[in-house]
């Protein structure tokens, strides 16, 4: 998981109404440019305090209609599904002594070629531009707060790990997802960290900050809505990761394409992962599954890494957001395609037999994708992601507040 945007539905910095309207927040953009959940915009109180958290708030714009917690019945449901899971999902966690380690990219600090290696990263990291970085070490950020998705996927009813040790493969799984995540950040941090291209201070105190700070994926504790959110983000990062491998090889660093691409195949694989215990659950649940996917849709999939911050800049993940957008690493249009490949994976449009509620649901999916490309060539047709021609830039703290154009 890391995190991710589409084109700024908003004016500019210098409007004052920059991410403080309703209208900025909304709309079916993933957060930051795309808008999202006004609850889940830059909290400053919940970073500054340590009695409010962000569940307190983002509570208040859920679904009333969505249950806070898995009802009795569907954890048993999922708990029905065990040997199926043990069968069909745990099989996709790769075994340890064949899995890539972050070591197996780097220069090897116990060789006699290490000064050499790192010299030779270094010259290889000069052709990149600093907009790249800004994409960069928001990705390495979000990737950095894993401590916080694992806690997330520990909450979910149905399918936590009681122990922390527990034998029960949706535990297994957990805990060897995480296992194989931890690896992203570790590896992209390394890598930054040798380059001397960004300012590592900033970069650490803004890892600091998100994980005490959390996300909140408003699956609500929730195993059904947590697995979409899941199956959506595992896609976000995989898209996002596979467009920094390309921009890398484009600039001619191919190792760090190779970095991304391999970071990107992980996430891939776990999209499956995720997208194929939410097909058995509408396999056998159908109207509690199609209600959840529909109801983590109109909340706007939210993104892990929304909360960020760099003691400095109280918009950081709009800004890194709409760098992100202009140069295609994750776009509206990206978001808009993640629903409809859901929609179609989960063959929603196929569905029948469906209660009065889920097949409003069903309706109300289907029509998603279309709605947000539409609303998002509406907002570009009216010159509403920008304030007029002049570019605005924006000075990066991770990059030695060097600027770089929002859009
Ligand atoms: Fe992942
Ligand atoms: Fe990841």
């Amino acid at each position: 998981m890391a995190l991710m945007f589409g084109l700024p539905l908003i004016l500019s910095p210098q409007s004052a109404s920059f991410l403080g309207s309703v209208e900025a927040r909304g709309g079916w953009y993933p957060n930051g440019l795309m808008g999202g959940n006004s609850s889940q915009q830059f909290p400053r109180h919940i970073r500054n305090s340590t009695t409010r958290k962000p569940c307190c708030v983002s509570q208040k714009a859920a679904n009333p209609k969505a249950s806070p917690w898995l009802p009795y019945e569907k954890a048993e449901v999922i708990k029905s599904l065990e040997d199926w899971f043990e069968n069909n999902i745990i099989t996709l966690l790769k075994p340890v002594e064949q899995a890539w380690q972050p070591h197996d990219f780097l220069p090897n600090p116990a060789s006699d070629g290490f000064y050499e290696q790192v010299k030779e990263l270094r010259e290889r990291v000069q052709e990149l531009p600093d907009e790249y970085f800004v994409v960069l070490v928001g990705d390495l950020i979000t990737e950095e707060a894993l401590p916080t998705y694992a806690t997330m996927v520990n909450s979910a009813e149905g399918i936590r790990d009681i122990t922390t040790s527990s034998s029960e493969p949706w535990a297994r799984w957990t805990r060897g997802w995480t296992a194989e995540e931890n690896r992203h950040g570790d590896l992209l941090n390394k890598y930054l960290f040798l380059s001397g291209r960004v300012d590592m201070k900033y970069v650490e105190k803004t890892i600091h900050y998100l994980i005490r700070s959390g996300a909140d994926s408003m699956s609500k504790n929730d195993a059904y809505r947590g697995i979409v959110y899941t199956s959506f983000q595992e896609r976000a990062t995989h898209i996002s990761h596979a467009n920094t491998a390309r921009l890398a090889k484009q600039h001619g660093d191919t190792k760090l394409a190779q970095i991304c691409g391999t970071i990107s195949a992980d996430e891939k694989r776990h999209e499956v992962a995720y997208v194929m215990m939410m097909s058995k659950l509408f396999e056998v649940d159908p109207n509690y599954s199609i209600l959840s996917f529909a109801d983590m849709m109109r909340m706007r999939i939210s993104m892990p890494g929304q909360f960020m911050y760099d003691g400095h800049d109280e918009n950081l993940f709009t800004h890194f957001s709409a760098v992100a957008q202009r140069l295609g690493v994750y776009t509206t249009k990206d978001y808009a395609d993640i629903v409809e490949h859901l929609v179609d994976k989960w063959k929603i449009e196929k569905l029948t037999g469906l209660s009065s509620e889920a097949s409003e649901a069903q309706d109300f999916l289907c029509q998603l994708a279309p709605k947000i490309r539409k609303l998002d060539e509406r907002a570009q047709a009216r010159g509403r992601y920008r304030h007029g021609d002049v570019p605005v830039l924006f000075p990066f703290k991770w990059i030695f507040s060097r600027e770089v154009k929002l859009w």
